[in-house]
């Protein structure tokens, strides 16, 4: 496994493999790595023939209040996990190396980032479109690797691929989640014993999501009080948002015809944790 921390090394390997026929798969990652990445780096596996990830925690997509001091980090860990799941190039450049001086550029876009984790992290999907941009620029992947539990992220570099034109195809893989249902995060590190039976609200308040809409609610304003009801019953959770929302627009839904995107962030102690699923009416649902 090579590790290149320079972009024009990355740029010069990449067109190397391009010219010499490989299919470029990529993951971008911000490192400290757990099940959900080495699914995201498996699928990136078998999407290409050459898989490159990048490790990079990006100093852009986090508020001034924000975990990017202490987000978790374990270089020495992530690259023998790395090594183990078959990935063939770590790019892992150095914050200067990304942003020097005098950088103010800015890929933004417009509307999808008004909605859930854009409405209380202002700022956060500029900054991860705008790395995203710069590592395909530097990686120059025939296809990239994103998790479905950054639901919006997914969305948003979605779009954001569509309206560049940029010729890359972006492959959304389903949340790995823990026996008890926690979906995977980095931040779940940041939970005491407690604090981790209380995060177990964010799964349930999704599955109950789904049993409302299997007996007849499908009033979205019902679901979410019902939801904040069942999040307000566990100690150390405070709501940012619960939202549930049409799946491609990401707009406040009045009404649920056959499917909606139930999408909800919480803090738990001093971690803030997000999850989502689409639920889908019983007789849409093809059973
Ligand atoms: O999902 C992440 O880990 C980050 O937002 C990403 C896509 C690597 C950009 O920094």
């Amino acid at each position: 496994m090579e590790v290149i921390e320079k972009i024009k090394e990355m740029q010069e390997r990449a067109e190397k493999l391009r010219l010499s026929g490989e299919t470029i798969a990529f993951v971008p990652t911000m490192g400290f790595f757990h099940e959900g990445h080495l699914e995201l780096m498996r699928v990136g596996r078998k999407a290409g023939s050459k898989l490159v990830i990048s490790i990079f925690v990006n100093p852009i997509q986090f508020g001034p209040s924000e975990d990017f001091e202490r987000y978790p980090r374990d270089m020495e860990g992530d690259l023998q996990k790395a090594k183990e799941v078959g990935v063939d190039i770590v790019f892992m450049p150095s914050v200067d190396e990304m942003y020097p001086e005098g950088f103010q550029t800015k890929v933004a876009v417009r509307d999808l980032t008004q909605h859930l984790c854009g409405l209380s992290r202002p700022g956060h999907f500029d900054g991860v479109t705008t790395v995203v941009s710069k590592l395909f620029n530097i990686v120059k992947p025939h296809v990239a690797i994103f998790g479905q539990k950054d639901y919006q992220q997914l969305t948003v570099i979605s779009r954001m691929v569509m309206d560049l034109n940029m010729d890359i195809k972006i492959i959304g893989v389903p949340t790995v989640r823990e026996p008890d249902g926690l979906a995977m995060s980095s931040r779940n590190t940041y939970l005491g014993k407690e604090e981790r039976e209380s995060a177990l609200c964010l799964v349930k308040s999704l599955e109950l999501a789904q049993n409302l809409l299997d007996t007849g609610e499908d009033n979205p304003m019902m679901i979410k009080e019902r939801i904040e009801e069942l999040i307000r019953e566990y100690p150390y959770t405070e709501i940012d948002y619960v939202s549930v929302c049409d799946p491609d627009t990401l707009d406040e839904l009045e009404s649920i015809s056959d499917r909606a995107l139930v999408a909800l962030a919480v803090r738990v102690g001093s971690a803030r944790l997000i999850d989502n699923r689409i639920i889908t009416k019983k007789e849409k649902r093809g059973e």
